[in-house]
């Protein structure tokens, strides 16, 4: 897919030349000075009861006489803003995406001021409208003929708009990447695949890639993620993917990536009830993956490091026990009483892993609780940090890129939960607050470290009809990683 901008001919919207031209209205009212076809059309229709100017609604015509491009769509955006610019799209690529059209113009109006961020917004929209998971589905649809979209633009704002594009190409691609990871299932997306994807992104974009096996994790004292490994046939992979984009001084971002590629629940086997599900467990794995595929695509003068401690969660013959004691890294102990919460077992020496990279910050991404969905749905991720700086510009990055989060408390109070009289910690406390008690576990091996914790285990899939991954939140780590390039 080619993403250009266009400047409008002088002929207005009536002169553009393309297979179909979308005029997206930023505003709740037809705009004053839009093209005389187009608002005959648009009156004629609202006067039919076909079309109402509010957030959503669409309007196709074919062959309407004045008008160079034979498919016009008019959607509405409701306003200027960036999320109504993506619902409008959205919209109008329902009706576009499996007809004829090759080559999309797109016209934003009756908007006071079209930024980069909008030509963002319409790259991510026409991406996540054309994105089809084929890759164990033979049978899925054709792909969409569509593969040229020109943003028509004035020439002040055009280089504005074309590096808008750009950053939402190399986004679109990154979460492309995430989604397609996440929806393969487990039989495919063992912990092997994604360290052959981090070493194949390492060939396709300069990356350092280090795979440490079971033997290199015994050594370095993993005993908390290998616990979590050792109930499966398939071998763990502990992922290392270094993107260096700025001065070799420069203290560098760490991501960690929970990499569950399947999660029972262990011995404490979960209901079989969506069971399938639990291939989305590495999500937080595929959104660090996607964010170093577009933060090196953007060639973003910042250094970044990927860390991914990838295994399955199975009941096997050798799998930990309930009561059983495991030495993490960090040398303390973990009385495991439930051996679904695996996630934090195999953060926790990944966290105690980092501390040698050094970093400026780090920031864990786990699909770790079932209590965060209850808490915040399927809309917001659940935001951790005793680190009010670093929250600040998390929750800023996420509003930013249209991929919000939610700050949730972390005070020691919620600690408690955690006692065992066999070990250091227990690795559950009660249901109650689960989402937070999952996140004081993990601060308790974060040492000194600038630390953030995103549970994403709302948002990085969709249940029901549109079942499968959203790629979320590789816009928000993304926007926060580039926020920390420019800052320097
Ligand atoms: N991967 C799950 C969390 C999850 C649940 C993500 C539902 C998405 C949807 C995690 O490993 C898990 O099983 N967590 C347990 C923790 C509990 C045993 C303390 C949970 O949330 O039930
Ligand atoms: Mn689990
Ligand atoms: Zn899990």
């Amino acid at each position: 897919m080619d993403f250009k901008t266009l400047a409008t001919p002088t002929g207005g919207l009536a002169a553009v030349n393309a297979d179909a031209l979308l005029v997206v209205l930023g505003c709740a009212a037809p705009p004053a000075g839009l093209d005389a076809p187009l608002a005959d059309a648009l009156g004629a229709a609202v006067k039919a009861g076909d079309f109402a100017c509010k957030a959503g609604s669409v309007l196709y015509l074919h062959g309407l006489s004045g008008m160079k491009a034979p498919r016009v769509v008019l959607a509405c955006a409701g306003d200027a803003s960036v999320k109504g610019l993506r619902k409008a799209v959205a919209a109008a690529l329902t009706t576009l995406k499996s007809g004829g059209s090759q080559h999309l113009a797109v016209a934003l109006v009756g908007a006071e001021a079209v930024g980069a961020e909008h030509a963002s917004a319409l790259v991510a929209a026409v991406a996540e409208s054309l994105y089809v998971y084929r890759q164990t589905k033979p049978s899925a649809p054709a792909a969409s003929k569509l593969d040229k979209v020109s943003l028509l633009c004035a020439k002040p704002e055009a280089a504005a708009l074309a590096e808008g594009l750009r950053l939402g190409e190399q986004l679109a691609a990154g979460t492309a990447l995430a989604r397609e990871l996440a929806n393969l299932p487990g039989n495919h997306c063992t912990p092997t695949h994604l360290a052959d994807t981090a070493k194949r992104l390492g060939k396709d974009f300069g990356l350092k890639v280090e795979i440490l096996d079971r033997a290199d994790c015994e050594k370095l004292g993993m005993g908390s993620f290998l616990a979590v490994a050792q109930g499966s046939a398939q071998p763990p992979k502990f992922i290392v993917a270094r993107y260096n984009g700025a001065g070799k001084g420069e203290a560098p971002v760490v991501l960690v990536g929970k990499g569950i590629t399947f999660d029972t629940g262990g011995i404490s086997i979960k209901p079989s009830a969506e069971m399938d599900e639990m291939k989305f467990d590495m999500g937080g794995a595929a959104s660090v993956l996607g964010t170093l595929r577009a933060v090196a695509g953007l060639k973003a003068k910042v250094n970044l490091i990927g860390v991914i401690p990838a295994c399955e969660n199975m009941p096997g013959s050798r799998a930990v026990k309930p009561g059983d004691v495991v030495t993490s890294l960090s040398g303390q102990t973990i009385e495991i009483l439930n051996t679904d919460a695996e996630g934090r077992l195999i953060l926790c020496d990944a966290l105690s892993y980092v501390e040698r990279l050094k970093p400026a910050v780090v920031v864990d991404i786990a699909t770790l609780t079932g209590a965060c969905v209850i808490a915040l749905g399927h809309h917001r991720s659940g935001l951790f940090s005793p680190d009010d700086a670093l929250a600040a510009e998390l929750l800023a990055a996420g509003e930013q890129a249209q991929d919000p989060a939610w700050r949730m408390p972390l005070d020691d109070e919620y600690d408690e939960a955690l006692k065992s009289n066999f070990a250091d910690m227990g690795n559950v406390g009660a249901r109650a607050g689960g989402a937070i008690t999952a996140a004081m576990f993990l601060k308790r091996f974060t040492g000194k470290l600038h630390w953030a914790h995103l549970d994403i285990a709302g948002t990085a899939w969709k249940s029901g009809v549109a079942k499968g991954a959203t790629g979320r939140p590789v816009p928000l780590l993304t926007h926060f990683v580039l926020a920390r390039a420019k800052h320097k």
